[in-house]
C-alpha cells in the first residue's frame, strides 16, 4: 500500500477587516487581521494513478472543490500528468459561513500532494500557487495571527495573540462572498492604509481587552441584509462577550471571551433565542495546516 498522509486545516476569523478601495481587476483592496481557529476539516491522501476527490457532503465532492483543484494546480505546475492521488475531505467547517473552509482545505492539499509526491517546493511558490486558487489561501499556509493586505493574500505574521476563547454562531443559511463584495461597491468610504494594525500592536490585544480595532466594514451590508446577525452579535455581547462581530462577509457572527467560563455561560443564554444557529466552542490556534497521523482522520 502507498503511503498515507492527513492534515488538518483550521477555520479563521476576521479579527478585523477593512475594505480600501475596488481594484481594477474587480477583487478590492483589504487590510485585514486573520485569526486561526480550533475548528478543523480533514484532508486525507495516498498515492494512487488518478486525482480524485471524494467528500463526506456529496455536493462538495464535484470538479469544482477548491482541495482538487488545489492538487491539480501544484500538478501543473510540477509539469508530470501521471501524478495522482485519491484524496479524502472531512468537512467540519460549514460552506458559505466566511470561515475560509475550502481556501483552508486548498492549502491542506497543497501541502499534502507535496509531499505525497516529493516536489521540491519553495514555500513563497507554494504560496504563490495558492493565492490563484482564493485570496484567503496563503494565509492558511501559516496561520496563527496575521495581518492580509492586497487582495488579503499578502501575508505578514503578527505577534502570537494570548489564548482567547471564540463562540461561533452559525445560522441556518450560507452569505455568498461575491455577492456582498458586489453590494459594497457602490458604498466604499476610502479608509487610510493601515487602521488596525498600530491599535494592534500598541494594545497586545488583548491582554489590554482593547477591542477597537474590531471593525469589519462588510458588515455595513450584511447586518442591514440579515438583521437576525445583528441581533446575535447584540446578544454575544449582552450575554459577556467581550466584542462580537460578523466573521469576513458572514455568515458566521463570533463572540470573543477571556474566560471559558463566560463562553459556556453565554452560550447557554443564547441557545434558546437563537435554537436554529449552530453554537461551536472554539479557541484562537497559533498555527495553520497541520499534520497529524493518517488514523486520526479516518
Ligand atoms: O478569492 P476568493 O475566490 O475567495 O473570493 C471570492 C469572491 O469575493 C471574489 O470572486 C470577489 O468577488 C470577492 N473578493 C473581493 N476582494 C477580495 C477578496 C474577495 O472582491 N479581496
Amino acid at each position: 500500500m502507498s503511503e498515507r498522509l492527513a492534515v488538518r486545516c483550521p477555520a479563521k476569523i476576521n479579527l478585523a477587516l477593512r475594505v480600501l478601495s475596488k481594484r481594477p481587476d474587480g477583487y478590492h483592496e483589504l487590510d485585514t487581521v486573520f485569526q486561526a481557529i480550533t475548528l478543523w476539516d480533514l484532508l486525507e491522501g495516498q498515492g494512487s494513478d488518478r486525482l480524485t476527490l471524494e467528500c463526506d457532503l456529496p455536493a462538495l465532492a464535484g470538479p469544482a472543490n477548491l482541495a482538487l483543484r488545489a492538487a491539480e494546480r501544484l500538478r501543473d505546475h510540477v509539469g508530470d500528468p501521471s501524478l495522482g492521488a485519491r484524496l479524502r475531505l472531512t468537512k467540519r467547517i460549514p460552506v458559505q459561513a466566511g470561515l475560509g473552509g475550502g481556501s483552508a482545505d486548498a492549502a491542506g492539499a497543497l501541502r499534502l500532494c507535496a509531499r505525497l509526491w516529493e516536489v521540491d517546493i519553495e514555500e513563497l511558490t507554494l504560496t504563490e500557487l495558492g493565492a490563484e486558487l482564493g485570496a484567503d489561501v496563503p494565509f492558511f499556509l501559516q496561520g496563527g495571527t496575521a495581518r492580509g493586505t492586497g487582495r488579503g493574500d499578502r501575508i505578514e505574521a503578527l505577534p502570537e495573540l494570548s489564548e482567547c476563547h471564540v463562540l461561533l454562531g452559525i445560522p441556518p443559511f450560507g452569505i455568498s462572498t461575491a455577492e456582498i463584495f458586489g453590494a459594497l461597491s457602490g458604498r466604499l468610504t476610502l479608509y487610510g492604509n493601515g487602521v488596525t494594525l498600530p491599535v494592534l500592536l500598541a494594545h497586545k490585544w488583548p491582554v489590554d481587552k482593547d477591542f477597537r480595532f474590531m471593525v469589519n466594514d462588510l458588515e455595513k451590508v450584511v447586518l442591514e441584509r440579515w438583521p437576525a446577525l445583528r441581533s446575535f452579535r447584540h446578544a454575544l455581547v449582552r450575554a459577556g462577550a467581550d466584542a462580537g462581530l460578523l466573521s469576513g462577509s458572514g455568515s458566521t457572527v463570533y463572540g470573543i471571551f477571556s474566560a471559558q467560563s463566560q463562553l459556556e455561560r453565554a452560550r447557554e443564554m443564547l441557545a434558546d433565542e437563537f435554537a436554529d444557529w449552530k453554537l461551536v466552542e472554539t479557541r484562537t490556534h497559533p498555527g495553520g495546516v497541520e499534520w497529524i497521523e493518517a488514523e486520526g482522520a479516518t
